[in-house]
């Protein structure tokens, strides 16, 4: 059972819908997040699990204890709830030491002295910051200061972890550096944690699983890499890495493949995606890393319109009719920006076509 669970959450803030049946568990030991765009209801999610924001509708438990039921009146107060949580703006004190602000919540609880300085030891330790209790918050970096913020969410030992973008105030090397530095301290302490992010690399990198968001409902709910590779809808495709749209049109499938055509004279032979719209017009959907350049007379005919370098590889942009293509490649491939060349795609998903201007068309 889960650790937390969270059935048909409803929130709205006047005329604005902003969780919109919200329905999820989270396991023991589980990375669990919740990406989408900016607005899509994630933080309200996360206040009404953490009890800052009460609810409209559903029921939430936390560790087998119901603490909200819109049914039966129940709301129990944050501090009665058994989490901690981190948001973006990591609200250290600046006057305590690192210490100080680590043993708050102890003293506010009237933990007994001596619990205090042990407990304290012990989330230094995990937090790789034993030496520095006597610093203030300005004397230490950016990333040491967000690792204080998590000591003092992890100092009660919390039933579970909510985290809202806890690494968006550091800059991208850093958070790079937090994002493993969490799931160390994540796999060391076994704490469930409920993350908010509308960074996907974040997600995809850190999350057993993920809900991804979109107008205050779940699209799809997954490990990353059914999220990325078989996304549920088009707005998850879209939303998550990159893709290229190609207009086709379905000329066969079979059990293992389907052929399509394009400008009636190319065809494409792919394995048979999850999804068939009922065509024959189809949209093609592929990530760039799913094209490449073919030699001889294979694949379809464009020009190379931009090349640019992307450190592990190249990403090239090539003009096929009126459509764009982005092309991945390794290193090792080099094609001439205003080269002729032809492009073949080793998989995909295939959507109707009309469906990226409705977000919860079925993609796979
Ligand atoms: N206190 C509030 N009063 C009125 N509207 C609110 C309030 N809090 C959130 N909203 C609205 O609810 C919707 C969801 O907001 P929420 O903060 O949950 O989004 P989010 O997914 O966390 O976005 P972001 O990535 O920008 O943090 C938005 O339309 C927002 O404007
Ligand atoms: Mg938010």
């Amino acid at each position: 059972m889960g650790v937390v669970r969270v059935e048909r959450l409803a929130k709205s803030f006047g005329k604005v819908v902003a969780v919109d049946g919200v329905s999820f568990e989270i396991a023991e030991r589980e990375f669990f997040s919740l990406l989408g765009p900016s607005g899509c209801g994630k933080t309200t999610t996360l206040r009404c699990v953490a009890g800052l924001e009460t609810a409209d509708a559903g029921t939430i438990e936390i560790a087998g204890r119901p603490v909200y039921r819109a049914d039966a009146g129940l709301d129990v107060p944050p501090n009665e709830r058994d989490i901690g949580m981190v948001f973006q703006s990591y609200a250290v004190w600046p006057h305590m030491t690192v210490f100080d602000n680590i043993a708050y919540p102890l003293r506010i609880r009237k933990i007994p002295q001596a619990g205090i300085a042990g407990r304290v030891a012990h989330v230094l330790r995990i937090l790789g910051m034993t030496g520095l209790e006597e610093r203030r918050p300005s004397q230490l970096s950016g990333g040491q200061q967000q690792r204080v913020a998590l000591g003092r969410a992890l100092a009660l030992a919390p039933s579970v972890l909510l985290l809202d973008e806890p690494l968006s105030n550091l800059d991208a090397k850093l958070r790079e550096q937090m994002r493993a530095e969490l799931k160390l301290i994540q796999r060391e302490t076994g704490l469930p944690i409920l993350y908010v992010t509308h960074d996907q690399t974040e997600a995809l990198a850190m999350s057993d699983r993920i809900a991804v968001m979109c107008e205050g409902r779940i699209h799809h709910l997954a490990p990353p890499e059914e999220i990325y590779r078989r996304p549920a809808t088009a707005f998850v495709l879209d939303f998550i890495g990159s893709v290229n749209y190609l207009p086709c049109r379905l000329a066969g499938a079979d059990d293992s493949s389907v052929t399509l055509l394009w400008r009636e004279e190319a065809a494409i032979t792919l394995p048979r995606p999850p999804h068939l719209p009922p065509g024959p017009d189809v949209l093609l959907a592929a990530r760039p890393e799913s094209w490449r350049f073919a030699a001889g007379s294979a694949g379809l005919p464009g020009t190379v319109v931009l090349r640019s370098f992307h450190g592990a590889g190249f990403e090239y942009r090539v003009r096929l009719g009126e459509t764009e293509i982005r092309v991945m490649t390794p290193n090792d491939v080099r094609v001439s920006e205003g080269e002729a060349v032809r492009i073949v795609v080793s998989e995909g998903l295939l959507l109707e076509p009309d469906a990226l201007s409705r977000p919860e068309a079925r993609a796979a």
